[in-house]
């Protein structure tokens, strides 16, 4: 095999605190230690180097829902927020319950990404599950307990079943766990009261009752303390429900509607304290455009984007010594990737070289400034660390503000067959 070009990244201040060069080759940390001589050498001293991030929870767009996002805007987006490898969420227009659109959403992506991707699979009374994870399916889900933006809600017999089968795989089933009342929402405060804090938690548990068999199981998403309390498996938290609560935005400002809601500033604080407990943070990145999020509150669909600010968020709250460093390294890269059975990005030797550097400067973010379709973001004025430079498989593919596509992969579930 021809040997890519080699790239050392010097002076990284490792999570422990030593300082060490770092050597990648053929899309691998060859050597960590003292340098080696190379094509490039990049001096990292007094930079964040952090394995890049997975994002295991993205909604990509593309085909008819283009005019939100698409795989080339969302996944640059990703390299541009320190991400190179994101997981799509099947509540696709068509939705991803055949294994035929599996392949041609696969297709798709190879042609327009420019971060690695993976794709899981819906689920629906009627989706041949077995079919799907042969396909390459990453994961099971994310599995709707109530409907949410193009998401099927499945009930709890369907979803005791799809444990059977998803168990039988060895696959992950992964989670959207939300109770929803009838009511009218004129406002934030509405679309709380019929997605409850209380009903998220009853749904998490309920989940768990339906699980007799013991599938692997992973809550997307969860929005309160009580929630994750209940949760069993893995836990994922996002960065609009660990940063934002309702009351910061005008009650009847539809850009601020998602599912689950943004909460109080009491709940926001009561699921920060659970930040040992949560295993990932993903971005739930769901884009959606101007207009239609313009519309009166009840009719706006629900979902904000966030795969270009999560990192950057995170790193302005480590500079603010709200979190630490090793905790976003492991949130971010090191857990998705046990999580999801995927080998690891780090600054080990065989560890997948995919790396961002960042200076540590936090500016403020402007859509402008961002690479998602839809143009708009809810973090608008809050502070980030934006990656200088990203890495994907040794090679730099993301340079202040330049792309370079280098050779972004399909990385299928484990149950892929050829066949
Ligand atoms: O707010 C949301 N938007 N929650 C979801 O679960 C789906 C997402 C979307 O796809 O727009
Ligand atoms: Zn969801």
């Amino acid at each position: 095999m021809k040997s890519r070009p080699c790239l050392v990244l010097q002076n990284v201040s490792l999570p422990d605190g030593r300082v060490a060069d770092i050597t990648l080759a053929d899309g691998c940390v060859s050597h960590t230690g003292a340098g080696i001589p190379a094509d490039r050498v990049i001096d990292c001293h007094g930079l964040f180097v952090l394995p890049a991030a997975v994002d295991m929870h993205v909604h990509m767009r593309d085909g008819r829902q283009s005019a939100k996002e698409d795989w080339e805007t969302g996944t640059k987006s990703a390299l541009a927020g320190g991400v190179t490898m994101v997981v799509d969420q099947p509540n696709t227009v068509p939705p991803l319950t055949t294994p035929e659109t599996l392949r041609a959403r696969v297709s798709k992506a190879r042609k327009k990404a420019f971060s690695h991707f993976a794709i899981n699979s819906g689920v629906t009374p009627k989706t041949p599950l077995p079919a799907m994870w042969r396909a390459g399916a990453m994961a099971f889900g994310e599995i709707f307990c109530a409907p949410s933006s193009y998401g099927e809600a499945v009930s709890p017999r369907e979803l005791g079943t799809a444990f059977e089968t998803i168990q039988s795989l060895g696959g992950l089933a992964t989670i959207h766990a939300e109770e929803v009342v009838p009511g009218p929402v004129p406002t934030l405060e509405s679309h709380a009261r019929v997605r409850t804090p209380e009903g998220e938690a009853r749904a998490v548990r309920a989940v768990r009752d339906a699980n007799t068999s013991g599938c692997r199981t992973h809550f997307c998403h969860l929005s309160t303390g009580a929630s994750v309390d209940a949760a069993s498996g893995s836990v994922e938290a996002t960065p609009h429900h660990l940063f934002l609560s309702r009351d910061m935005f005008d009650e009847t400002d539809a850009f601020a509607k998602v599912n689950p809601p943004l909460r109080t500033g009491r709940e926001r604080k009561e699921l920060l304290s659970r930040w040992d407990r949560i295993d990932v943070v993903a971005s739930d990145h769901a884009p959606h455009t101007s207009r239609e999020k313009e519309q009166p509150l009840s009719d706006a669909p629900s979902g904000v984007p966030g795969v270009e600010t999560m990192l950057p968020l995170l790193l302005a709250a480590v500079l603010e010594k709200t979190f630490t460093l090793p905790d976003v390294i492991a949130k971010t890269s090191t857990n998705p990737a046990s999580i999801l059975g995927i080998p690891p990005a780090g600054f080990s030797p065989g560890c997948r070289a995919d790396f961002a550097l960042f200076k540590k400067e936090a500016v403020s973010i402007e859509a402008d400034n961002l690479h998602s379709r839809c143009g708009w973001t809810p973090f608008e004025g809050r502070m980030g660390v934006f990656p200088w430079l990203v890495i994907m498989d040794g090679i730099v593919v993301y340079q202040d503000g330049e792309f370079f596509r280098a050779s972004p992969s399909w990385i299928p579930g484990k149950g892929f067959s050829h066949r």
